[in-house]
C-alpha cells in the first residue's frame, strides 16, 4: 500500500483463471458495448466475489463504498501473443480488435466486482463505453508518422500532450444529476495494452490535500464560485463549459467529492475574495503534493475514484502507448439515463 487512500488487491490462481474466462467470454460476446454485456459482467463478478477471502472482500467493499482514492489489481494475466507494433494502429481498427475488447471486458468485470456499472455519456467519446487512450492526434514528444507539427492539437486523451491533474468531466455535479446534467463518473478503470517506455499514470489522492486546507477555505471551495471550459473530447457541437460550479461537495459516502481540472477551471468573476483565496490555497497545496505514479501494463488494472483523486500524465514519449479505459457509476450515482443497455446517460 503506497498511501492509506490507495489499496492493492492480488488475486490467487483460481481467481485469475476465473477473471480470464470471464474476460474472454465477454470479449467474444462483443465487449462492453454489446447489449447484455453488463448483465454478463455482473454475473461473472458475483461468481468471482464468491471466491474472495475476507481480507480481499474488505478491500473490495472499501472501494465500492467510496472510501478509497484508488485500487490497484496487480499481477493479472497479460494477453498472450500480443507483440508491440512498430507504430500505433488506427483507432477504428483498435476499437474492433479482440485484445482491446478483452482488456475492456476485464475492466468491466473488475468495475462490477466493486459494484460499479460501466456507462458512456451521450456527448463524450461518441457515446462509446470503450475509450482507447493513446496518441492518435499528435502532440507527443516525438511526432507521429502522419503528424503536421504546425497544426493545433486537441487537449484530450486522444493526443500525446501532457494532461495536468484533473477529475473526469462533466463538472456540474458528482453524485446526483443536476440542472439537466448527469454526475461526473464515479470511477474510471484503466489498463494498458502497450506501454513500452513505462510511462506513468499520476494519481493525486485528495483527502490529505483537503485536510491540509483551512476549514474556511474548504467551505469557500464548496461555494459555486468556479467556471470550467468545454472538454475537447466531447462530440462536435455538444457539451459546453459551465459557470458557477463548486469544487468540493459534502458527500454522504466518502465524506467529500471533488470536481477539478488544472487546465479547465478558473475563478468565476462574481466570486468572493474568500473563494479566490481558497482557490489559490487549493492550487498551491496541489502543486506541493507529490503524485503517486502507476506504470500500467497489460497485467495491471487501476480503478480511480473520480470524486476523491485526480489523475494526469506527462506528455507521451513512446507513441505506441495504449491504455484501455471505461467509466463506472457507483450504486449511489443518480444519472439521467437515456438507454439502459448498453448504459448511456446524458452528459
Ligand atoms: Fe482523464
Amino acid at each position: 500500500m503506497k498511501d492509506c487512500e490507495i489499496a492493492t488487491l492480488t488475486l490467487d490462481n483460481d481467481q485469475l483463471d476465473q477473471l480470464h474466462k470471464a474476460s474472454l467470454d465477454l470479449a467474444r460476446h462483443g465487449g462492453p458495448q454489446a447489449p447484455g454485456a453488463a448483465l454478463k459482467a455482473r454475473l461473472w463478478a458475483r461468481l468471482l466475489e464468491a471466491s474472495l477471502q475476507p481480507v480481499q472482500q474488505a478491500t473490495v467493499n472499501l472501494f465500492a463504498d467510496g472510501k478509497l482514492a484508488a485500487l490497484l489489481f496487480a499481477r493479472l494475466r497479460a494477453p498472450k501473443d500480443d507483440p508491440l507494433p512498430e507504430r500505433l494502429p488506427e483507432l477504428a481498427a483498435l476499437e474492433q480488435d479482440f485484445t482491446c475488447l478483452y482488456l475492456g471486458s476485464r475492466n468491466q468485470v473488475l468495475l462490477e466486482l466493486v459494484r460499479h456499472c460501466a456507462f458512456a455519456f451521450d456527448i463524450d467519446n461518441d457515446g462509446k463505453h470503450l475509450r482507447l487512450v493513446g496518441n492518435f492526434k499528435g502532440g507527443g514528444r516525438l511526432p507521429r508518422h502522419d503528424e503536421d507539427r504546425r497544426k493545433p492539437v486537441e487537449l484530450s486523451s486522444h493526443a500525446g500532450l501532457r494532461l495536468g491533474p484533473h477529475t473526469e468531466a462533466p463538472y456540474h455535479c458528482s453524485v446526483v444529476a443536476r440542472d439537466g446534467h448527469s454526475p461526473a463518473p464515479s470511477a474510471l478503470v484503466l489498463s494498458a495494452r502497450w506501454n513500452p517506455a513505462g510511462e506513468p499514470t499520476r494519481i493525486v489522492p485528495l483527502r490529505s490535500v483537503i485536510e491540509g486546507l483551512g476549514s474556511l477555505d474548504v467551505l469557500a471551495l464548496s461555494s459555486r464560485s468556479f467556471d470550467f471550459t468545454r472538454s475537447e473530447c466531447f462530440v462536435d457541437g455538444h457539451g459546453a463549459g459551465g459557470a458557477a460550479t463548486s469544487i468540493i461537495d459534502f458527500d454522504e459516502q466518502g465524506g467529500f467529492s471533488v470536481r477539478y481540472n488544472a487546465y479547465r477551471f478558473s475563478l468565476n468573476e462574481q466570486a468572493s475574495d474568500a473563494a479566490a483565496r481558497a482557490f489559490d490555497a487549493f492550487q498551491s497545496r496541489l502543486a506541493q503534493t507529490r503524485p503517486v505514479d502507476f506504470v500500467l501494463q497489460p497485467d495491471t488494472v487501476l480503478l480511480v475514484n473520480n470524486t476523491r483523486a485526480l489523475h494526469g500524465r506527462e506528455s507521451l514519449c513512446d507513441n505506441r502507448r495504449l491504455l484501455i479505459r471505461l467509466f463506472g457509476y457507483s450504486r449511489f450515482a443518480r444519472p439521467l439515463i437515456l438507454k439502459q443497455d448498453p448504459l448511456l446517460v446524458r452528459g
